[in-house]
């Protein structure tokens, strides 16, 4: 993405980035405004990029409420109709459980939903993040008859805007899904990589797999092999690796894809690591 910082143009520099003081001023200062307004308009598409995939979890989010609610209201009944202390008791900490379990779900999916620039960065635990995710998104998987497996190993810390890494993730899993049959599962995985400098995460599906003359394509915008959205009203548009491949290499990562037809899809998110260890301490024990 195009970086204005929002500053008044400066000098012209030619192609070579050598700069010519006082001339061409007119041209720059149209040139950065119009600069600004890509800038803009790439930001607005990952905004909506995020509420349209968020809408597939909304069913699986109210479900989980749902289920959360109904022991609070039972116990609730229960404990009015028994004067035993003890009882009570008993009924009282399950409605406490059953609401932090709500609490938990509402978190993790306003945190998803709140748009954060680009410098909204923060130093994360990337396994919260990840288990976040798989949270949110194994209900969505279940109701397809597909399974979601973790293997985080370690306690990896990033620099990063939480939400646009759960964003990309969101869409990795979708296309996921979206690329299985019933029976498929979606493996998701976070390990530190052998130079100790960077974590990668990745979604490994069962599904059709990518020919490589297809995978050259895919990170393209508008590049798209579904005719038209699932049935969960999902898909079609092929913006979703675009806008993670953007978001990525925003964050100095890579995003990388590895497929064979027939043999599922695995896409690896590579971040640096927090590069101050007093900091991950720091927000370890806080
Ligand atoms: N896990 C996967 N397995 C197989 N093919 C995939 C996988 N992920 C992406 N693809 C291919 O890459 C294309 C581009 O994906 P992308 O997420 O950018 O767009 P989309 O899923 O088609 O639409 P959108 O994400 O905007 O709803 C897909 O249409 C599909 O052909
Ligand atoms: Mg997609």
């Amino acid at each position: 993405m195009a970086a204005t910082n929002g500053m008044p143009a400066g000098p012209s520099m030619d192609e070579l980035g050598i700069a010519h003081p006082g001339e061409n001023r007119n041209e720059t200062t149209a040139l950065s405004l119009e600069e600004r307004r890509i800038e803009q308009l790439q930001r607005q598409v990952v905004a909506l990029q995020r509420i349209s995939s968020l809408g597939v979890l909304a069913g699986g989010v109210f479900h989980e409420l749902n289920n959360a609610l109904t022991p609070i209201l039972s116990y609730a009944k229960l404990a009015l109709r028994n004067p035993d202390p003890a009882y009570r008791e008993r009924a009282l900490k399950q409605i406490i459980d059953a609401s932090e379990r709500a609490a938990d779900i509402t978190r993790s999916m306003l945190g998803l939903s709140r748009p954060g620039g680009a410098n909204d960065r923060t130093l994360t635990d990337l396994k919260r993040l990840v288990d976040e995710v798989a949270q949110l998104t194994r209900k969505d998987l279940v109701k397809h008859r597909m399974r979601l497996e973790t293997r985080l190993e370690g306690r990896p810390h990033a620099q990063v805007n939480p939400a646009q890494i759960q964003q990309v993730l969101l869409n990795l899993i979708i296309n996921a899904r979206q690329a299985m049959n019933p029976g498929g599962t979606v493996r998701l995985g976070l390990k530190v990589d052998e130079t100790g400098r960077k974590a990668e995460i990745s979604v490994a599906d069962t599904g059709t797999g990518i020919a490589p003359a297809d995978l050259r394509r895919i990170f393209e915008p508008f590049y798209s092999t579904k005719a038209e959205p699932d049935a969960a009203g999902q898909g079609g548009t092929g913006l979703g690796l675009s806008v993670c491949r953007d978001i990525i290499e925003a964050h100095h990562g890579r995003l990388r894809a590895q497929s064979r037809p027939g043999q599922g899809a695995v896409f690896t998110i590579i971040l640096p690591l927090a590069q101050d260890p007093e900091a991950v301490v720091h927000a370890e024990s806080a």
